[in-house]
């Protein structure tokens, strides 16, 4: 029996969808603990790529139950596309899909809000999914629940107060005009009768089956240095996806976790603003870009790329507990000549020992760098360890020993058999 965390240990898109569904195999459940459409979760199956943003990437498996929890924000909007788009390829979802009744719902609000405040100085580079302005109202206790859906005259009032408030704002701090009350409360009377039948008590779901011996998979979305607490501030979204977000996310205690699986990109990628030290502004990120199709799955926008920064994974393993790694994209360093990982910073010829969140003091750091020898081989069918190139083991023992993880899982492609176990 397991309760498995997998997060992404980067900046997201580690190709934590794929090995959610390579994994998934081999669970019961699958659940999803924060976030919400702001993520994009590729997987390929046959010649048939599969984005997913809000539903776990479990649902491709016809056994596997998947969750979504209270601490994911849900666009009912995406939800629904997402649900139909699944169903017209033959995927079911009813009665395999169950959503918690504390999740928020992403109001038209809070997209407008988001990308209001994404137009003036000091972009983060959000997805303008509404995902900020959405965790904003929920801690401040003036969010709407899934829950809500269910009791029409309250949701009513909720939208109504809501609308009061946000209208005002609209109109005389940003001198935009104001959204349709009537409009809005119509839409979302709507819902209910679609999201109903998936609603749930998922705390009480996910603890009975774990005490009937059932294995849990959490699939995280983002990546730690993006999380509001531990990542790079304020260049971050707004929720906890590192590990202790699956507690609060689902209402699985920690004492129920078994374990933590980091998902590793073999070099370093992040969209949006922020200090990115490892990061190539040359011909060699351009190459990445392109071989590793580093476009991002939500909105297309292409994805900063760097070299690996086992100092970045190092700092990620510690505040994950991760125990076990998958590497990926690993057949995308092929190409390379010749491959640096960055092993430390330094600021002002001084080497830093502990890894600096603070973004003035990150943009100012200085990569440490290694350099290893390229393989410039295809490693992209290679269907175990002893396969692969000489080259490509020492680099991968190289970022293991520097990053202080043990790689169990390496991914050399996009597709489900493009993947072996260590060992
Ligand atoms: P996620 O958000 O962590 O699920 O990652 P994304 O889906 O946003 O981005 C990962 C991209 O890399 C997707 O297009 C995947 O199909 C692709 N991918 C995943 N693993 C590999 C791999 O090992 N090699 C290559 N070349 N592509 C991969
Ligand atoms: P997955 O799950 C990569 C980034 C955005 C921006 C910042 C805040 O596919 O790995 P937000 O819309 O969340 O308020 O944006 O976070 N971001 C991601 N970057 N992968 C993601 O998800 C991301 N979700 C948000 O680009 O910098
Ligand atoms: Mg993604």
């Amino acid at each position: 029996m397991k309760v498995t965390v997998l997060v992404g240990s980067q900046w997201g898109d580690e190709g934590k969808g794929k090995i959610v569904d390579l994994l998934s195999e081999k669970y019961d459940i699958v659940t999803r603990y924060q976030g919400g459409a702001n993520a994009g979760h590729t997987v390929v199956i046959a010649d048939r790529q599969y984005i997913l943003h809000l539903i776990p990437s479990g649902i491709l498996r016809e056994n596997v139950i998947c969750v979504i929890g209270n601490g994911v924000v849900i666009d009912p909007t995406a939800l629904l596309e997402e649900i139909t788009l699944l169903e017209k390829n033959n995927i079911k979802v009813d009665g395999r899909l169950f959503i918690s009744q504390n999740a928020h719902l992403i109001m038209p609000y809070h997209k407008l809000l988001d990308t209001i405040s994404e137009s003036g100085e000091n972009k983060i580079g959000t997805t303008g999914r509404g995902i900020g302005p959405c965790y904003i109202d929920k801690y401040a206790r003036k969010g709407i629940k899934i829950v809500d859906l269910l009791n029409r005259k309250s949701l009513e009032e909720k939208i109504r107060k809501n609308l009061e408030e946000k209208n005002n704002l609209l109109k005389k701090v940003y001198e935009h005009e104001e959204l349709d009350v009537e409009e809005i409360i119509k839409q979302y009377l709507e819902f209910d009768k679609t999201i109903d039948k998936y609603i749930k008590d998922v705390p009480s779901f996910l603890n009975q089956s774990i005490s009937e011996g059932k294995s849990i998979l959490l699939e995280g979305a983002q990546g730690a240095l993006l999380d509001v607490d531990f990542g790079t501030y304020p260049f971050v979204t707004s929720s906890s996806p590192t590990s202790g977000g699956a507690c609060t996310g689902t209402g699985i205690p920690p004492n129920k976790i078994t374990d933590v699986i980091g998902i590793v990109k073999a070099y370093t990628t992040r969209v949006g603003n922020g200090p990115f030290p490892s990061e190539l502004l040359d011909e060699d990120g351009n190459k990445l870009r392109e071989t590793g199709a580093e476009y991002g799955a939500t909105t297309g926008r292409p994805r900063r790329c760097g070299w690996f920064d086992a100092f970045l994974v190092r700092y990620s393993v510690m505040i994950n507990g991760i125990n076990s790694v998958a590497i990926t994209k690993l057949d995308v360093l092929s190409k390379m000549d010749k491959i640096k990982v960055c092993t430390g910073y330094s600021i002002n010829g001084k080497t830093l020992k502990t890894f600096p969140t603070d973004v003035d003091r990150l943009s100012n750091v200085k990569p440490i760098y290694k350099t290893l020898q390229g393989w410039k081989v295809d490693i992209s069918n290679c269907g175990n360890f002893s396969e692969l190139p000489e080259k490509t083991k020492e680099y991968l023992n190289f970022i293991s020993d520097s990053a202080g993880i043990k790689i169990d899982i390496v991914s050399v492609g996009p597709k489900r058999n493009q993947t072996f176990f260590v060992n």
